[in-house]
């Protein structure tokens, strides 16, 4: 049976644990949608054209992946594009509650598409755009938690060249800008 998996996720920006999921994603099911939402309450740092130009960039050597964007309930763009599962990452039990909350829900809505949970690697458990997003604010590196198309494009959005903390001006008094 050829399984097709939805991806979806706010993506503001992807990180390399949303990436990992995609990876591994790919190798498990037939065709895997990154599913970008629209209509998030959120403030996005990234317009969704702008987070779908950097998920398609980032996934163009995978060729069962496909992005693209979503506006309204999940589950209903689930069913328009005929696939049989949902993706997720769960990174720490912080993250269990309200993916058991949206899991549940989606299956109350649509009984026929599975919810899958993938454990985020080890090496990824500790990252989330949010975090990113807070520490390239402060002019932080944020080279091990997103890949270098997306660094560059936060700091651009955030009008710094780079990150302007270097290993010595860490020390007593230092100001990191
Ligand atoms: O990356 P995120 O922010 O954790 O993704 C959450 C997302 C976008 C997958 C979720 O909020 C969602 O599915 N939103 C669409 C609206 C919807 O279907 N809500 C009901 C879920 S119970």
């Amino acid at each position: 049976m050829r399984t097709i998996a939805v991806y979806p996720g706010s993506f503001d920006p992807p990180t390399f644990g949303h990436l990992d999921i995609i990876d591994r994603s790919s190798r498990v099911f037939s065709r895997v949608i990154v599913a970008v939402a629209k209509n998030l309450r959120k403030d996005t740092m990234f317009s969704a054209a702008e987070r779908m130009v950097m998920l398609r960039k980032l996934t163009r050597s995978y060729p069962n992946v496909e992005v693209d964007s979503f506006r309204g309930l999940l589950i209903e763009y689930v069913r328009v594009v005929e696939a049989h599962v949902v993706v997720r990452g769960l990174r720490a039990i912080s993250d269990f509650e309200n993916e058991f909350q949206m899991a549940h829900m989606n299956k109350k809505l649509s009984p026929e598409v599975d919810t899958v949970f993938m454990m985020t690697g080890e090496r990824y458990s500790y990252i989330s755009s949010h975090i990113a997003k807070e520490i390239a604010r402060f002019g932080g590196k944020v080279d091990d938690l997103v890949p270098s198309l997306v660094r560059d494009r936060m700091f651009r959005k955030l009008g710094k060249r780079k990150s302007s903390m270097e290993p010595r001006t860490a020390g007593k008094g230092a100001k990191i800008r």
